[in-house]
């Protein structure tokens, strides 16, 4: 399993559209032009003096900040560390006085029951959670997983842990109880939140029951709530589980909001990366809510009057910064959706709009794709007229996708934002500004102010030259970005500022700049795969199936998809003999079943090849490369003389096991 990296690949395609900022759209979110300009001088002229401006205006502090950037111990760098607040008081409290009847989040969930909630009821359910988790003896530092369905409870659960200073680290529902069960491990969990089940797809996702796999191994544990969704009957056990309407019953709605300092870690967030074990990325308080609310004003423009929608689920980071934080700490109504977007039919996405107004829509460009694939008749179903801005996250849009979000979607009079950024930036870092920056299709364009955006080569040197692909690095830190990765300072400093001596902070995406300095992210340069916009590592995958009795040997790549954007692709060497073809089928649901137990289904290869050895150099590595070119079916052009077993091309070619 030794591994080569991958080279920035030349972007082949040349996408030279550009789309000037619909001339009806107006930024009063605050930005302008000039605004736009001084704020980019700003930050050139007085970096630190830019950001600690901005955190005095954006946040409400309990004690104000005298430094604003502590470098001594850099890579680990701390922000207006003297300074203390609370994130959720940030997020509610403030908003209470004026617009404490305004509605916080619109929520639909996938049977189609609605339920609206105001500020003033949000803080309530927010202060009676909280005051559940200090009677069961939660501290201020605890880990709280949350896993959870797509329902207001997931906000709330957070908003919660943030209250009284407690860490959370929320799983997505789709991880398996293995899955879980690492994070609490790794986190030291003394609670996990959760419920009976939650709809997805139609279907019914049992996660107190997959909790249950795996809590009795888990001592760290003492208190699992369990919210009522789905009304699945599930089993329990007294002393540990705890009913969240039980939990909260005769709870104070008042919960004095716990006095933090601004990098106090705010939550956890696993991630993969390209070791075999994900990484608990630990953002801290201040800079991270800070990041949160900028990005919101100036990427989605966001207003009193604005219905915003992410569809992210909040066990990502999007959802996050984008759901659980962002939006309520600029008091938006948000819309939240607890289901697949093609149940019932694939106008479900369309007809939310619809229904709740929806003026800011937020997505992945996997889901544009499969929806733009199930035709337009979906979309013209529905009254679209109130949308005015569009953005995409996760991965690289295709062209073609944005230009059917621009036409279909946006009937051509949306800007469409396109955000680059990561678990570990915390926010949106290169990103169009609507009604100022023209787009292109593909781009991310523009780093935004105070964002030191970079693309490098190998030596660490400054790409100038146009279309030239190198390394996407951030020159410089910034408030939201990750402050380590839990319990393993080491590899935080090894993972994102190893590669160039400390000088800047690798990404792991390559990218190139066209002629007008427009960023275009060509994808990750290490083992890191993006199937539906999800993070999955490559060495994690290939550990799983190593781990499984029949596998002697496994490699994983990724092979571009239409709909995914990547698919997982596998090639096994069995322990024994090599399946026949009639076994294969067989062999493949085994291991695809064995990675979904462990690590989630969303981690299922598309494909499984077999072969007698995987193609290695005479080192011993496993040429990954090649695999790539056999995968998507391309030419191998690779030096094969070199193989111990040259054959083995031909095996893998010829031999798909699906
Ligand atoms: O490869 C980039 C891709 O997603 C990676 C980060 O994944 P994750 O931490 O799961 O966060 C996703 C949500 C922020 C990046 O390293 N990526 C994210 N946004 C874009 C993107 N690639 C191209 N264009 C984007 N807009």
């Amino acid at each position: 399993m030794t591994n080569e990296s991958r080279d920035p690949i030349e972007s082949l395609f040349k996408e030279d559209r550009l789309f000037p900022p619909p001339p009806a759209f107006n930024h009063n979110g605050g930005m302008s032009e000039d605004l736009y300009q001084q704020l980019i001088r700003e930050a050139d002229q007085d970096y630190e003096g830019f950001w600690a401006r901005l955190a005095r205006s954006e946040i409400d502090w309990l004690t104000p900040f005298t430094r604003t950037l502590n470098e001594t111990k850099a890579p680990h760098y701390r922000w207006f560390e003297d300074g203390t607040l609370n994130v959720s008081a940030n997020c509610l409290d403030r908003h209470i006085a004026r617009s404490g009847d305004k509605a916080a989040i619109v929520f639909e969930g996938e049977p189609g029951d609605t339920r609206t909630i105001s500020y003033s009821e949000l803080l309530t359910e927010v202060c009676r959670f909280a005051n559940a988790l200090l009677a069961q003896g939660i501290k201020q530092g605890d880990r709280v997983v949350i896993y959870m369905p797509m329902v207001p409870e997931a906000v709330i659960a957070m908003q919660a842990c943030a209250r009284i200073g407690a860490i959370h680290s929320v799983v997505f529902g789709g991880f398996s109880s293995e899955s879980l069960k690492g994070r609490i491990e790794d986190a030291e969990a003394v609670a996990v939140v959760t419920a009976d089940g939650g709809h997805r797809g139609g279907r019914i996702i049992g996660l107190k029951a997959i909790c249950d796999k795996v809590l009795d191994d888990c001592p760290s544990v003492r208190t699992v709530f369990v919210l009522r969704r789905a009304g699945n009957p599930i089993s329990w056990r007294e002393g540990r589980d705890v009913w969240w309407h039980d939990a909260v019953a005769g709870m104070s709605p008042h919960c004095q909001a716990a006095t933090v300092s601004a990098e106090h870690p705010l939550f956890l967030l696993y991630t993969s990366g390209s070791t075999g074990r994900p990484k608990g990325i630990q953002h801290a308080s201040a800079g991270y809510l800070l990041g949160a609310i900028l990005t919101m004003r100036w990427v989605f423009d966001i207003r009193e009057d604005d219905v915003y929608w992410c569809t992210a689920d909040v066990g990502w980071i999007t959802g996050h910064s984008y759901v659980a934080y962002g939006p309520l700490a600029c008091g938006a109504t948000m819309v939240m959706y607890e289901g697949a977007p093609t149940t019932p039919d694939a106008g479900r996405f369309w007809q939310i709009c619809e229904r709740h107004r929806v003026r800011i829509f937020y997505t992945a460009p996997t889901a544009i794709r499969a929806l733009k694939k199930q035709g337009d008749e979906y979309p013209r179903r529905y009254n679209l007229d109130r949308l005015r801005l569009l953005g995409t996250v996760g991965e690289p849009i295709n062209p073609e996708a944005w230009m059917w979000y621009h036409e279909v979607i946006g009937q051509k009079r949306c800007p469409i934002v396109d955000t680059w950024w990561q678990t570990e930036t915390g926010a949106h870092m290169i990103a169009p500004i609507p009604g100022i920056t023209a787009t292109k299709p593909g781009s991310c364009t523009k780093a935004l102010p105070g964002i030191l955006a970079d693309v490098v080569d190998s030596e660490g040197r400054s790409i100038t030259k146009p279309q030239e692909g190198g390394y996407l690095v951030i020159r410089r830190p910034w408030p939201f970005m990750l402050r380590t990765i839990w319990g393993d300072p080491a590899r935080y400093q090894e993972t994102y500022w190893g590669r160039f001596q400390n000088r800047y902070y690798v990404s792991g995406d390559g990218a190139r700049r066209d002629a007008d300095g427009y960023f275009w992210v060509m994808g990750r340069v290490d083992d890191v795969l993006k199937v539906s916009g999800h993070r999955l590592g490559t060495m994690e995958i290939e550990s799983v199936l190593v781990a499984h009795p029949l596998v002697a040997e496994a490699a994983v790549v990724g092979r571009p998809d239409e709909i995914t954007g990547e698919a997982i692709c596998a090639f096994i060497v069995t322990r024994g003999p090599r399946p026949s073809a009639s076994e294969q089928a067989r062999v493949t649901e085994t291991l695809r079943q064995w990675i979904a137990e462990q690590i989630g289904a969303i981690a299922k290869p598309a494909e499984i090849r077999y072969a007698d050895n995987l193609p290695k150099t005479r080192s011993g590595k496993i040429m990954r490369r090649l695999l790539r070119a056999v995968a998507s079916g391309t030419t191998v052009e690779e030096d094969v003389s070199t193989l111990e077993n040259p054959d083995i091309i031909k095996q893998l070619q010829g031999d798909a096991g699906r």
